[in-house]
């Protein structure tokens, strides 16, 4: 039985997942709970072997299918080693992205299939899901300014064009509509606090005994 809590957050590029997860970490962190960050893929050190892998090189490098298994190679050793047992010391885990986005990702944005993912997701996972994700929102174009004005490096899925960001944002929206007790979405377009605030709300409405804990 696991003790700590698991938390997603989930959404295309740009809309300050990292940022927010940090804030978050320290929240928690004030109110006595030890938390880990952490990322997909990656998070350990074979599952970020394959982030380097799948990350890089051209859009054609992997069919949809190979990429959708290098994703859940990593996403496993990443439960196995980091996450699971985290969990089980206590430890709320704050992931910078998790399955949700291997659905949108290459379920859809991709064009591999839903059914696919779901097939493959259900022999990896059993049964293991966050307890809460949150949703970051965000107008594609708005998005893909920020990250232009980041001057980030681009990985090969930032270089994708318009199209595919706006079918990967309804991707999203469909999963948090299928999951309404586990989805929590967000405008991550809000001021910075804002979104730190609408955050901290979704946390302590799924988890009670936080509230006048983790400032809201
Ligand atoms: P990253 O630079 O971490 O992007 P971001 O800051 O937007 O999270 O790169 C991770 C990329 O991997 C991102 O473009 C989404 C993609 N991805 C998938 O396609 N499928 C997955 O299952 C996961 C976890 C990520």
């Amino acid at each position: 039985m696991s003790i700590g809590k698991f938390i997603t957050f989930e959404g295309g590029e740009g809309a300050g997942k990292t940022t927010q997860a940090e804030l978050l970490s320290n929240a928690l962190e004030k109110a006595g709970i030890e938390t880990l960050q952490t990322r997909e893929p990656g998070g350990t050190f074979g599952a970020e072997a394959i982030r380097d892998l799948v990350l890089e090189g051209t859009s054609d490098r992997w069919s949809g299918m190979t990429e959708l298994l290098l994703m859940y190679a990593a996403r496993l050793d990443h439960i196995e080693k980091l996450i699971k047992p985290a969990l089980a010391r206590g430890v709320w885990v704050i992931s910078d992205r998790f399955a949700d986005s291997s659905m949108a990702y290459q379920g859809h944005a991709r064009g591999l299939g839903p059914h696919h993912v779901k097939a493959v997701h259900e022999a990896v996972m059993e049964g293991f899901e966050p307890d809460l994700t949150i949703l970051f929102d965000m107008d594609p174009v708005i998005a893909q300014k920020r990250v232009e004005i980041r001057g980030e490096n681009l990985t090969r899925f930032d270089a994708e064009n318009l199209e595919f960001h706006k079918t990967l944002r309804k991707a999203f929206l469909d999963i948090a509509k299928e999951n309404p007790q586990r989805v929590h979405t967000i405008d991550a377009d809000d001021t910075r606090a804002e979104v730190q605030n609408n955050i901290l709300f979704a946390l302590t409405k799924k988890f009670p005994d936080l509230a006048g804990k983790v400032g809201a």
